[in-house]
């Protein structure tokens, strides 16, 4: 073999399509019942959307983007992300006048150069929903309320909420300087990317994973206690909404997120599963998102999740799918003068949209049975030259091995009655 799929990508295989078709029509019907409609943008954008938005300083932006120059000297990146494509389109679209809020979702395939593992891939894939021109508190507990409805939904258990409020820019700036201030004494003691940090973004010191810098980051000042009144009106309002459609979620003041684009709400969905946790999907609110774009200023809140990382979980916690549909019936023959009559009769039940599969080649007719078994066949039709004579067909039960005779005219009713 010369060729594997590239390192941190993946093949889903027929066996796997369970898995994903089960998530995707959930994800769909979920979104569609709490009022949003489907976008789909393009594979890559101009590099300078993502460098915008999710922010120079994240690992996103200066470790993680798949970027390339295209024969006519365009700038472009394949979607490290789903949000900004979105707000994009909205703009570019003229979607500001439309009614608001303007509630679009999204199941895309996502690329960032992560290092590979358990539910870590190169190419992932999200579903992922953005609720834009509302800024009550109450879209935030919507958009958390059908994240967490969508999982329960599939059948996941034990999802708590992590939720944090990061503030605006202008109380935020207040909370940075003491978490400085805080961090002046020991930064030599933490890691070499939590210096980096210090300096660059020092938010994300306090989702540092490393033992040490997490005992540093559970004793700095909380972003919750600097809130300015807007702010932290907003998030009590969220926690109260939240309490009272009765999700279950836990303040966490360490929680804030990888991309520079969040304001005021920030929360993530995690699985608690042995030892390590890992998030299952994460989202917030992105007030300045839009305006950075060039467009008015709009409030957004969204959220998005990783149908690979859901699909683990579906395993680790024995959910069970639903089969996909296969055919109903094999089409077996013997002789070569019923192989052109075999082959319309086919033609015509799945035109009359009769699921069938037909045996191609010319075998015995043991090896034809045995093809109808392999494909899941619950029944299989024999013709062979006695019945082109008589015109009828011979049907077997493949759960019994019973046969009986059909009439080739009006098949496609009788099967269909069957
Ligand atoms: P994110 O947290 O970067 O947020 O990604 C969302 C989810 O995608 C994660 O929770 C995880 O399930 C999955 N994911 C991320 N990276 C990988 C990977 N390398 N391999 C497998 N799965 C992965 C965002 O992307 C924001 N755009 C979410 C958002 C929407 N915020 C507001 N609206």
């Amino acid at each position: 073999m010369d060729y594997q799929s590239p390192r941190g990508t993946q093949d889903i295989l027929p066996e796997e399509q369970p898995y994903w078709r089960y998530v995707q029509e959930k994800a769909a019907a979920v979104a569609e019942r709490y009022g949003y409609a489907r976008i789909d943008t393009p594979t890559f954008e101009d590099s300078h959307l993502f460098i915008r938005t999710v922010g120079e300083e994240t690992d996103i932006v200066s470790k993680e983007m798949y970027t390339f120059a295209d024969r006519g000297g365009s700038d472009l990146t394949l979607r490290p992300e789903g949000t900004a494509p979105v707000c994009r389109a909205y703009l570019e679209h003229g979607m500001g006048s439309r009614p608001k809020p303007v509630k679009l979702y999204y199941l895309a395939n996502i690329f960032r150069y992560d290092r590979p593992q358990a539910g870590r891939y190169r190419e992932h894939h999200q579903f992922g929903f953005e609720l834009i021109g509302e800024a009550d508190a109450g879209a935030d507990a919507e958009v958390i309320d059908m994240a967490w409805r969508f999982y329960s939904e599939l059948g996941l258990t034990t999802l708590p909420v992590q939720l944090n409020s990061i503030g605006c820019p202008e109380c935020r700036a207040e909370y940075v300087a003491a978490l400085k201030a805080y961090y002046e004494s020991c930064i030599d003691t933490q890691c070499q990317d939590c210096r980096v940090r210090y300096h660059k973004n020092p938010l994300r010191l306090l989702d540092c994973k490393k033992p040490d810098c997490r005992a540093a980051a559970a004793k700095a000042p909380r972003s919750t206690d600097y809130l300015c009144p807007d702010c932290k009106a907003h998030f009590e309002k969220l926690i109260a909404m939240l309490g009272a459609v009765g999700i279950p979620f836990e303040i966490n003041n360490c929680l804030v997120r990888g991309l520079d684009y969040y304001r005021r709400t920030v929360f993530e969905i995690q699985p608690q599963e042995e030892g390590a946790q890992s998030t299952i999907g994460g989202g917030g609110r992105y007030d300045g998102l839009l305006e950075q774009l060039g467009g008015d200023s709009t409030p957004a809140t969204g959220f998005a999740t990783g149908i690979e990382r859901i699909i683990l979980n579906l395993k680790r916690q024995n959910v069970a799918v639903p089969p996909l549909p296969a055919p109903r019936f094999y089409l077996a023959w013997l002789g070569d003068s019923a192989a052109l009559v075999a082959f319309t009769l086919a033609a015509d039940l799945r035109r009359e949209g009769i699921g069938l599969v037909q045996s191609l080649g010319g075998r015995s007719l043991k090896a034809q049975l045995r093809g109808a078994s392999a494909v899941g066949a619950k029944y299989a039709l024999i013709l062979g030259e006695s019945e082109l004579e008589t015109r009828t067909v011979i049907l077997r039960d493949m759960s019994n091995s019973e046969q009986s005779s059909l009439p080739l005219d009006g098949l496609a009713s009788a099967l269909k009655n069957l």
